[in-house]
């Protein structure tokens, strides 16, 4: 079986190459950057407007980058395979009505790329499947919790606003590439799209405040009432330790983003493993 993956060098990527390397595929991955060879992958340079060595046909494509990207191209590519499995995300449905307008066209770009991939493989008769992960962790590279990890292993210390309540699923990028593999051979998935939650629940604070614990020495974790974080948070935009981190992204840690497992639990056995505090907290390696 040969598998083609773009986002290979990702957070999910990378998992997924060393399953479908053990699961017996050959794989040929995608990267805008030179990239090392390893066993059972070839690395083809290129991105999603223009790769050279792409075969005519492969068993499955795998998307873990841009979706919106990965729409377009796939709409434009004459490329045979039955099967097309692409990562999305929740924040499809998270942030349609934000108040962030970045944000919603976010949401709006993640569901057009779903649309336009689903149509695109109904047109060419392949078996497209969506999958939606929650909030990634494990990789050491996310945006929420490794950059939470690494700003407190900096100062000691981390702030909150207080009543951090919003319910979350962080999901490990090894699942959701184990989901992956698992959702390419299920007879049910094609033509739909899952969420994937990760299998615990939690209240923001106590996300992070399981991350702290997870670490040595552990930073300890101050949670301001609403208006000295407003002021703290201001002054940590100014210094620009805050980037890309809005007022609707600080409005929503009170809000709970609460998806369902069961539909990929029920299709193709989807058994992400409890919040993992320690991998959390790991710095990237290599
Ligand atoms: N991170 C999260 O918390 C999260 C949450 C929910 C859903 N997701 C979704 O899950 C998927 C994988 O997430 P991720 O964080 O692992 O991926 P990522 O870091 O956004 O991207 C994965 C890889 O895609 C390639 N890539 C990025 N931008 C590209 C572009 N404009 N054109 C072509 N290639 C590009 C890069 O590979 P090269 O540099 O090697 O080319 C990158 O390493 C994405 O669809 C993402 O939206 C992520």
């Amino acid at each position: 079986m040969r598998a083609l993956v773009f986002g290979a060098s990702g957070q999910i990527g990378a998992p997924l190459l060393r399953r479908l390397h053990g699961a017996g595929w050959d794989v040929l991955a995608v990267s805008r950057e030179p990239r090392s060879a390893a066993p059972g992958v070839q690395w083809l340079r290129g991105d999603l407007q223009h790769c050279d060595g792409l075969p005519a046909a492969v068993d499955a494509i795998f998307s873990c980058g841009p979706l919106d990207h990965f729409a377009r191209w796939y709409a434009a590519s004459r490329i045979d395979a039955p099967r097309v499995l692409a990562f999305g995300s929740t924040s499809a449905a998270a942030k349609l009505d934000s108040a962030d307008p970045g944000e919603r066209d976010l949401a709006r770009r993640l569901r057009e790329g779903e649309d336009g991939v689903l149509a695109a493989a109904a047109v060419r008769g392949a078996a497209a499947t969506l999958l939606r992960p929650t909030l990634v962790y494990g990789a050491g590279r996310d945006l929420t919790l490794a950059r939470i990890a690494a700003f407190a292993r900096r100062r000691g210390w981390m702030v909150l606003p207080a009543r951090a309540t919003g319910l979350r699923q962080p999901v490990h990028v090894d699942d959701l590439a184990a989901a992956a593999l698992a959702a390419q051979s299920a007879a049910a998935s094609p033509g739909r799209g899952y969420d994937l939650p990760g299998g615990e629940t939690l209240p923001y604070r106590e996300m992070v405040a399981r991350l702290l614990g997870a670490m040595q020495p552990a930073p300890r974790l101050l949670e301001l009432p609403a208006p000295l974080f407003a002021i703290a948070f201001g002054a940590a935009r100014l210094a620009g330790v805050a980037r890309g981190i809005g007022d609707a992204a600080v409005g929503r840690l009170r809000e709970d983003l609460v998806f369902d497992a069961d539909p990929a639990a029920r299709d193709f056995g989807y058994a992400p493993r409890r919040f993992d505090a320690a991998s959390a907290a790991a710095p990237a390696s290599g």
